[in-house]
């Protein structure tokens, strides 16, 4: 989706600088057909085994995506009842929607049951108790999976493992069994599907064929004891090259997939989040300041912590990419916002020569970077655009003072 004209770094033919120029910085900028192309990729190597898409909200829930993704015939995983909201505003079914999350409330377990949701991915005991309680008492069925811990090490960053055995996801294997025979029992619930999510940015095949492998076998002692499962979801998590990581071999995992269901009728559900989005955003930021301390050298930047949180809270490396071929000072340079935390930095010792005034593009900042932004330091979010047919929508307006304000009282 990047590419250069007479030196400028342009997103789908459109130059950054006139994006700039129109929407001002810093902006998210993305690109749908890298989104659309990478949801056909995943559709089709999951096509053998009839391989259905529920996009994780939470990577990038910005409605202008989500009904395109609809459109394409995307369903979602949402792990919240705003997510359901967005969800429902875009134009996607409900019907086609899981619900994960180890802390559903009442009140929005109460929505997605009188929304008609495809399932509950249940996390705990207790959890299954209320979801039950709650359609007894609002005179339905609720469909229900049992998220299984597998306990399998994804290799990922501590933060976003979440399938090891002392993560606060999911239920063991013996529980789940638990589990599935009160569900099974009970006349308010319907047992639809079993479900795990190991982590994220996970760039082996493997991880996910010891889980999948897992999930099989509790399938198969449901079914020794008559509980049938329609479905198998196997969540997200699957990787993207930020910088020198192999590329997920999203080829080689569907193979595996197909040898590991072959002679059973389950239907599979993947949650992609990142691997459909992140390479389709770039944070475009202005440079404000140069500036030297000690033996570093800072470029300040109109993009802060709270516009892309990764590089802070996970030490996440993004690429950084001068939009403009002008002149500037070479230098190891971090790039660092103005918020008041030294913490508050986008990248670290980059070989690159700036100038005041320069543009810069934040690579494969579509996922997990708008969903994550806060007003931290009273900042106003920036503006979310979409290139799609060779112009621009804006998908959502940068924030205002007021907007920030207008919640408060003095
Ligand atoms: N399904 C469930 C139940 C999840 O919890 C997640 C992500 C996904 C699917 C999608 O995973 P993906 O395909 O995007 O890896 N903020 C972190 C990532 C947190 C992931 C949380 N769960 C980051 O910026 O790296």
């Amino acid at each position: 989706m990047l590419s250069r004209d007479a030196g400028e770094l342009c997103v789908d033919g459109l130059r950054l600088c006139d994006i700039a120029a129109e929407f001002g910085t810093p902006a998210y900028v993305y690109s749908w057909p890298t989104i659309e192309a990478r949801y056909r990729e995943m559709a089709a190597a999951l096509a053998d085994v009839r391989g259905q898409i529920r996009y994780a909200v939470k990577a990038n829930g910005s409605l202008a995506i989500l009904s395109r993704l609809a459109g394409l015939g995307a369903g979602f995983d949402i792990v919240s009842g705003g997510e359901l909201e967005r969800v429902m505003r875009s134009g996607g079914s409900p019907a086609k929607v899981v619900f994960s999350g180890v802390g559903k409330s009442t009140v929005e377990i109460d929505f997605a049951i009188k929304a008609g949701i495809e399932c509950f991915n249940v996390e705990s005991a207790s959890e299954l108790a209320r979801i039950e309680a709650r359609a007894r008492l609002l005179g339905c069925r609720a469909p229900v999976s049992v998220r299984v811990n597998p306990d399998v090490d994804p290799g990922t960053h501590p933060y976003i493992a979440t399938g090891l055995k002392n993560s606060k996801f999911g239920v063991p294997a013996n529980v789940a069994l638990d589990l599935y025979a009160s569900a099974a029992a009970s006349d308010a619930l319907a047992v639809v599907g079993i479900d795990c999510h190991i982590g994220s940015q996970i760039t082996a095949a493997a991880p996910f064929a010891t889980a999948l492998e897992r999930l099989l076998e509790l399938a198969a002692t449901l079914a020794r004891q008559g509980i049938d499962v329609r479905h198998i979801d196997i969540g997200g998590g699957f990787g993207v090259c930020y910088r020198d990581e192999e590329p997920f071999d999203l080829e080689g995992f569907a193979a595996t997939l197909a040898s590991q269901l072959a002679g059973t009728d389950l239907a599979v559900l993947v949650e992609p989040g990142r691997s459909l989005v992140a390479d389709a955003g770039i944070l475009l930021t202005r440079i404000e300041y140069l500036k030297a301390a000690g033996e570093r050298q800072f470029a300040v930047v109109d993009a802060a912590m709270n516009d892309l949180i990764r590089p802070a809270l996970y030490d996440a490396w993004h690429g950084v990419e001068k939009v403009g071929d002008g002149p500037g000072q070479q230098g190891i340079w971090d790039i660092v916002g103005p918020v008041c935390e030294s913490g508050d930095f986008l990248a670290h010792e980059r070989d690159l020569e700036l100038a005041e005034g320069d543009l810069l593009a934040i690579r494969n900042a579509g996922a997990y970077g708008f969903s994550q932004s806060s007003n931290y330091n009273t900042r106003p979010r920036p503006p979310e655009i979409l290139v799609e047919d060779g112009h621009t929508v804006l998908a959502r307006r940068r924030e205002t003072a007021a907007d920030l304000l207008h919640l408060e009282c003095v």
